[in-house]
């Protein structure tokens, strides 16, 4: 997308567990707003309060509470509030969004699981995303042990709060959540783009920076 001339920005980061998308969405938020930028961060499932509340339905209790499909349309229930009441006026207003998660995490999370739930997905892509379309998607590559481990030690709390419903699933479908990112971004290249996650932070933040920059060199320049 053309966006010169355009002050605000839509970005997404993606990643299976663990691949480090807070530690980024921290230290571009620093830097975005060093540069004169307005910057919301959000994340997803969530970012409203009655998002939130779906995220209590989803990112709790067993891997199987859900059966796929009911899950799919917890997740975008979530997904319209989150557009309707925080990202489109955020966007409206000119300021630049940083989102945890979109709608890639259900393509890559719930689309792998088959035809039919790859349809459903396709059809509330459409009519809810819509044209919204985030401007920038950074996807954080990371092997699926790595990223696992890292994830289970911050998750390592017990009880009903723990909100580890999502890497209790098997190795097999992190794998495959991996391969389906990477297959995101082969299909869309001009607004995916993978950065290697066992980089430093510090190189992670850099190599950001520069993909956003040459993306949006004119909404990055100092106020
Ligand atoms: P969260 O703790 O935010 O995970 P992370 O820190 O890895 O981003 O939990 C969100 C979980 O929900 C995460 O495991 C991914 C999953 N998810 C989906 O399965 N589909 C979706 O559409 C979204 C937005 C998230």
């Amino acid at each position: 997308m053309d966006n010169a001339g355009k002050k605000s920005l839509f970005i997404t980061l993606e990643g299976g567990e663990g691949s480090g998308k807070s530690t980024l969405i921290k230290r571009l938020v620093a830097r975005l707003t060093a540069l004169g930028n307005t910057v919301v961060t959000t994340r997803e499932p969530g970012g409203t309060s009655g998002a939130e509340e779906i995220r209590n339905l989803l990112v709790k209790g067993s891997a199987e509470r859900w059966d796929v499909t009911s899950e799919i349309c917890l997740f975008y229930a979530a997904r319209e509030d989150h557009l309707y009441r925080l990202i489109r006026p955020a966007l409206e207003d000119g300021k630049i969004v940083i989102c945890d998660r979109f709608f890639d995490s259900t393509r890559a999370y719930q689309g792998q699981l088959g035809i039919r739930e790859s349809n459903i997905i396709k059809a509330l892509e459409e009519n809810i995303v819509g044209p919204t379309m985030p401007d920038i998607t950074l996807i954080l590559d990371i092997d699926v042990e790595t990223g696992l481990t890292r994830a289970n030690s911050r998750n390592n709390i017990d009880g009903d709060d723990k909100e580890g419903r999502f890497e209790a699933k098997k190795i097999e479908f992190h794998q495959k959540l991996r391969d389906a990112y990477l297959e995101i971004a082969r299909n869309e290249p001009e607004r995916c783009k993978v950065i290697d996650a066992t980089k430093t932070p510090d190189e992670i933040e850099e190599i950001a920076m520069d993909l956003i920059a040459q993306k949006f060199s004119i909404s990055l320049k100092e106020a």
